[in-house]
């Protein structure tokens, strides 16, 4: 049988760390650290994950606020709201949640934002430190996949480790920190020439695609990890027979949809040695760690952290 990787427990664990920091914080500066999301417009699913990320911050006693402005707000506007939010002593962490309305000047909001206070770890200056192998905010998604691999004693170094997918978001720093972990990185994409050939290489395989269950048996190495950044819904029926064995679409049978990483939940569980599944995978870790990025964020501007911490 194979490992499966929980994200669970790993969740469970760094929300558990962050406690005592905080109350340190509490303690030291007579507040808690402060986290500002801006969520503009309506998008029904970042809205979903922007409630979730202030549930689980009121849950550990960090202050948190959502600014909602509309759709239509201009770049100017969003520029002057982060601005602000950039000189409000209170406030440790600030997010933008994307994706953002297509006429919004994305680099330029992400740019805008203080990097002391990036706890996305989107902005340049961040990546760079990354890119440097110095300390700094690390993106949220990737950085808890080296938590999820280091806490289940998944050997990084010397191992080729494949990301499929370069987005600024996951692929790009995935295979920055998993170089930093000393592992030979390759990393693919579409035009990437036999993607299953290279896939096939892998010892740690991370699929950050954004395409349901398209990593299948013939991209894995028998006995490889396999990490699934992927979470797409599936709602046609065709689809869903495709993925699932007919034991296994009562899932789908029930809502009308079905939520599928970019692996093949069956030839994962096949053929891989140790995997993470979707759902209870990756996707806990991401808000985890972004509470431990509020709280590393707040103890570096309280002078806690003097900036020769070791990596997240
Ligand atoms: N949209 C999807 N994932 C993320 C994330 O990690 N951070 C932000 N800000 N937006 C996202």
């Amino acid at each position: 049988m194979p490992q499966i990787l929980d994200g669970n427990r790993v969740r469970d664990e760094i929300k558990a760390e962050c406690r005592p920091r905080i109350e340190k914080l509490v303690a030291q500066t007579g507040r808690p650290p402060g986290l500002a999301v801006v969520l503009v417009g309506n998008n029904p699913a970042s809205e979903v994950y922007v409630r979730n990320k202030t549930k689980t911050a009121a849950d550990l006693g960090i202050y948190s606020e959502t600014i909602t402005p509309d759709a239509d707000i201009t770049t100017e506007d969003l520029l002057k709201l982060v601005r602000v939010l950039n000189l409000r002593p209170e406030i440790d962490g600030i997010l933008v949640q994307l994706p953002l309305p297509k006429h919004i000047d994305e680099q330029a909001v992400l740019l805008a934002v203080d990097p002391e206070k990036d706890v996305d770890g989107f902005h340049p200056y961040n990546m760079g430190l990354l890119a440097t192998g110095r300390p700094g905010l690390r993106p949220c998604t990737p950085a808890g996949v080296i938590q999820m691999l280091r806490r289940h004693a998944v050997e990084m170094e010397a191992c080729n480790a494949v990301v499929v997918g370069r987005s600024t978001i996951v692929g790009k720093p995935m295979a920055l920190l998993l170089l930093a972990e000393n592992a030979t990185v390759t990393i693919c994409h579409s035009r990437t020439k036999d993607l299953a050939a290279v896939c096939r290489t892998a010892d740690i395989l991370v699929a950050a695609i954004g395409r349901a269950a398209m990593i299948t048996a013939d991209y894995m190495k028998p006995g490889a990890v396999v990490v699934d950044v992927g979470m797409n819904l599936v709602t046609s029926r065709a689809e869903a027979e495709r993925i699932f064995e007919p034991g296994r679409m009562a899932g789908f049978e029930k809502r009308g949809s079905q939520l599928v990483g970019d692996v093949h939940p069956g030839d994962v569980a096949r053929v891989a040695a140790a995997y993470t599944p979707v759902p209870g995978g990756v996707g806990p870790l991401t808000i985890a760690m972004l509470m431990q990025n509020t709280v590393e964020a707040a103890e570096r501007r309280t002078g806690a952290i003097t900036g020769t911490i070791a990596d997240a």
